[in-house]
């Protein structure tokens, strides 16, 4: 039986990570957006390129969720980017609203899909995802820590002038400026950070990694980045689809894990066919538990404001 995944929003970052399962032929993939002829022209477009390319799946565009039926896995990417100055807070409302209309529709279809969020702003929009759902809270994973981590290693990488696939990075908490990326657990090849590189130097590194987002969306003026967020999603897409239980970092309800109760927060997970199958706790200092707690209260506040609304 082939495997089928829906992406809802067929913007840059969904359009990307379309064209990333077809790559890999992880599964067949339904696009979905509000924009009529959207989603059907760059579906067509993706599938036209499988003769060239090499791969062999299906994809279609729609506007309603009858065709997204019996997906395995379900990425929520539809809403608006950020705009230069904009912080992800400031989504909020407009990106709640798209991602409630969007998890109902395609749980009704896909009643025992994986939901992978991407949506920013990301913590509360997983939030979002899962009360709508009423899925168990292993169903509704964020993408945000594999990306930031991502960015993370990449700036070590070229700060030592290393290869990336030699860095290992930590990051916890929300996607936001509070993300907390731990030096203390990051390496290279099993040395640690703190015997490569200065503090400056790495408090620098931390900070450009908080920005990480922003910086792109002040390039690009009319929108957020897309490449990585896009490989980022297809990385936890293909752990599930292949039951490989990769461990990643994701965005997962935590019921008392680091001691936050009730919330969606980046943390280490285990991520396979039954979606988030382990959930790791590290043992962290007393400052870096200070500092998670404070990233957890940023997205606590987002989410009494959607509850609020609700
Ligand atoms: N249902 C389906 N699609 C929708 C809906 C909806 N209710 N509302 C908006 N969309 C579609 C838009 O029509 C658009 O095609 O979502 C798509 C979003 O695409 P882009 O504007 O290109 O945004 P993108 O860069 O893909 O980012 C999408 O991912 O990384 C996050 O912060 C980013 O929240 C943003 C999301």
């Amino acid at each position: 039986m082939r495997k089928k995944v829906t992406v809802v929003g067929a913007g840059n970052v969904g359009a990307n990570c379309a064209l990333r399962v077809a790559e890999k032929e992880l599964a067949d993939v339904v696009l979905v957006d509000v924009v009529e002829g959207v989603p059907q022209g760059k579906g067509l477009d993706l599938l036209q390129s499988g003769p060239v390319q090499g791969y062999d799946v299906l994809i279609t565009g729609a506007n309603d969720y009858e065709p997204t039926a019996n997906s395995d896995v379900v990425v929520i990417t539809a809403g608006f980017p950020r705009k230069p100055g904009m912080s992800r807070d400031d989504l909020l409302m407009a990106n709640y609203e798209v991602v409630k209309t969007a998890t109902e529709q395609a749980v009704k279809y896909s009643p025992n899909c994986i939901l992978v969020v991407v949506t920013n702003p990301l913590d509360a929009m997983c939030q979002t995802a899962y009360l709508v759902s009423k899925f168990s809270k292993n169903r509704v994973v964020g993408m945000a820590g594999v990306l930031d981590t991502a960015r993370f290693r990449t700036f070590i990488a070229r700060e030592l002038n290393v290869s990336v696939e030699n860095v290992t990075a930590v990051v916890l908490g929300g996607h936001g400026d509070t993300m907390v990326p731990l030096v203390r657990l990051s390496n290279v090849s099993g040395i640690p950070l703190t015997e490569l590189l200065d503090k400056a130097t790495l408090d620098a590194l931390v900070t450009r990694t908080q920005n990480g987002g922003a910086e792109i969306v002040k390039h690009l003026k009319t929108g957020s980045a897309y490449y990585a967020p896009s490989a980022a999603t297809i990385e936890m897409v293909e752990s599930i689809l292949k039951d490989k239980k990769k461990v990643l970092p994701c965005c997962a309800y935590l019921e008392g894990e680091y001691g936050i109760h009730g919330l969606f927060v980046g943390v280490p997970v285990k991520l396979g066919a039954m979606g988030i199958e382990q959930i790791y706790q590290i043992k962290l200092s007393g400052e870096e538990q200070a500092l998670l707690q404070k990233s957890a209260d940023a997205v606590k506040e987002l989410v009494a404001v959607i509850t609020s609304k609700r």
